[in-house]
């Protein structure tokens, strides 16, 4: 299978959201994803096709001013994950957010999400858990890697 990984558009990300339980599950994410995000920080949002056209994978991410390359969202479609994708989007974004200054990445995710730790530290990651990181009784997993 050839994917393509091309920055992202607003019709992309309503396309995965269109699709969303192939991505997240029972989960339902789709207030995270912020079309703004999308619409400001363009080259930093990445969609990945197969040769059908199909959405296979996303990433929502951008820069921040201390250079931080902030990843917001990414995921892979239930039929792709464990072929590499996740990571070739992470690779694109970091060439991408380097382009732009950043000299670390940084991501969040809830505690209970295994898969999520597991494919960061994978990445070179370090995880560590912020107790109050969303507010009171909110703790997130914060995953931090230079470049
Ligand atoms: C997390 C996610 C994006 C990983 O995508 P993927 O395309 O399956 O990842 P890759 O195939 O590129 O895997 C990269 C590495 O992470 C590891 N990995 C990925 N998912 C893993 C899991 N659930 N458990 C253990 N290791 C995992 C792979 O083994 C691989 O390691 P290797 O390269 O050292 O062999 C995907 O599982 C997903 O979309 N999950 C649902 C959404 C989500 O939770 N997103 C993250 C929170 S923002």
């Amino acid at each position: 299978m050839t994917l393509r990984i091309a920055p992202a558009g607003v019709t992309d990300i309503q396309q995965v959201l269109a699709d969303h339980s192939r991505y997240w599950g029972a989960r339902d994410l789709r207030g995270l994803h912020l079309l703004a995000l999308v619409q400001e920080f363009g080259s930093t949002c990445l969609v990945a096709r197969d040769e059908k056209e199909e959405i296979r994978g996303y990433l929502i991410g951008f820069v921040t001013p201390d250079r931080t390359g902030y990843v917001h969202l990414i995921a892979t479609r239930d039929d792709t994950r464990g072929t590499g994708l996740g990571r070739a989007l992470y690779s694109a974004f970091t060439d991408a957010a380097r382009r732009q200054g950043a000299v670390r990445l940084k991501a969040i995710t809830s505690v209970t999400n295994e898969g999520s730790v597991a494919f960061h530290r994978s990445l070179g990651f370090e995880a560590r858990i912020e107790k109050e990181y969303d507010g009171p009784g909110e703790p997130r997993v914060v995953f931090s890697r230079a470049l």
